[in-house]
């Protein structure tokens, strides 16, 4: 089955076409045959996070070029020379996205249906202007080629990328859990079975991601934060062995599996006001007690969950998932517990949003022939796993 995925919760524009095989299990395989991102990055960097009216407009901006350049990839694109018809509903459909409207009826005017049995797209969590358009983009391409469309969880995508290694799937032991953090999520979430979820645990304020970021502008440092930090708290912990500065570990004494990032944040916020201006070395130190504070938390619970549940198989994703060092102090915790549970990640550069995820989860939807009517479809922005 060949499905196009459509990615647009946030501020990342992602289309791309991949073929995947059979189901779940051992004789699962999949390849991606064209792959278009578009990072609003750099746009949203001088607000220290995300706009959403800005997204909006981006992402209706970038769609059609980011799906030229999957069809591209795939060998798919085909221009036609003469101009097909356009469906007069197009401009219903689109008329809260002019913007959009305009790339695509020329595209569509001068270009061949592609080789593709469904199309995948993210109908939540995530921000419901920025959902709305990818929504509205699938529904168009629906109406013209005439495919069904499978609504996606933007986190269910996430778990199945992590789970996912080269063009298969990584052997699965359940009880699964998944540890969820992004720039929206912090989620401990517990798989019985493949494709069933049960939340454990959540932040009760800020996500992880979000931390990165708002720690990361206090600092002065670029968006998104978390990379930022990282790379300073990495140079700090070449040079010095020990922390100078120490943030209290929140949620650490609470018997459950919640979490809570904006005390920190607090915390942070006010130890940059009382040693303003803060000097090269003191930026360093901040940001690396931070990631180490954040870290520390994360696999406390992670691993009480695992403890709790008897979990064999620990999944970790979303953004904050990129980082080299939560990969590997998760990976050394879950090791030096002697236990038995199996981390996976994703691919370093599949960790934050991309359109890969999307088809990926739409193709086992579309397995179960989980299709929407395209009328029904709706942006979610509260979407939950279960
Ligand atoms: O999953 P994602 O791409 O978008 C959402 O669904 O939210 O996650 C974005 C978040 C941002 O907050 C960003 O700062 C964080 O992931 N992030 C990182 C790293 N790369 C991205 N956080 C820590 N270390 C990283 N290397
Ligand atoms: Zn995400």
């Amino acid at each position: 089955m060949k499905i196009l995925g459509i990615e647009t919760s946030c501020d990342e524009t992602a289309v791309c076409l991949i073929e995947a095989d059979g189901d779940f299990g051992a004789d699962f395989r999949f390849n991606i045959l064209g792959n278009g991102l578009a990072s609003q990055a750099a746009i949203h960097a001088q607000y220290g996070g995300v706009y959403p009216n800005l997204a909006k407009r981006e992402h209706q901006k970038n769609l059609v070029p980011m799906l030229e350049k999957a069809l591209k990839e795939s060998s798919e694109l085909r221009v036609i020379s003469v101009k097909k018809p356009i469906d007069p509903e197009l401009s219903t459909l689109l008329q809260r996205e002019p913007e959009l409207l305009e790339k695509i009826v020329p595209f569509l005017e001068q270009h061949d249906m592609p080789d593709i049995d469904a199309i995948a797209v993210t109908v939540g969590p995530g921000l419901e202007p920025a959902l709305w358009v990818g929504i509205n983009f699938a529904r168009a391409l629906a109406l013209a080629w005439e495919k069904p469309i499978v609504a996606v969880n933007h986190m269910e995508a996430h778990i199945m990328m992590s789970a996912m290694s080269d063009d298969h799937l990584s052997p699965l032991s359940f009880p699964l859990l998944s540890l969820l953090i992004s720039g929206g999520h912090t989620e401990l979430v517990l798989s019985r079975e493949w494709m069933k979820y049960e939340l454990i645990g959540q932040t009760r304020d800020d996500a992880a991601g979000e931390a990165f970021d708002k720690v990361a502008r206090m600092l002065g440092l670029g968006y998104p934060g978390g990379p930022e930090i990282g790379r300073l708290a990495a140079e700090s912990r070449m040079e010095n062995q020990e922390s100078s500065i120490k943030f209290t570990r929140p949620m650490l004494h609470e018997d459950n599996f919640d979490f809570s990032f904006s005390g920190l944040k607090n915390a942070v916020r006010i130890f940059v006001e009382k040693h303003s201006p803060l000097s090269d070395e003191m930026i360093h130190a901040i940001a690396r007690e931070f990631e180490d504070t954040v870290t520390d938390v994360l696999i406390q619970k992670t691993l009480r969950a695992v403890d709790s549940y008897g979990v064999n198989t620990v999944v970790v994703g979303g953004g904050v998932s990129a980082s080299p060092y939560i990969r590997k102090r998760l990976a050394d915790a879950l090791a030096d517990e002697g236990n038995v549970a199996n981390l996976l990640v994703p691919p370093q550069d599949l960790a934050t949003d991309n359109a890969v995820m999307i088809a990926l989860a739409g193709y086992f939807h579309a397995l179960n022939k989980k299709y929407t009517d395209p009328a029904l479809l709706t942006a979610m922005g509260n979407l939950r796993l279960a």
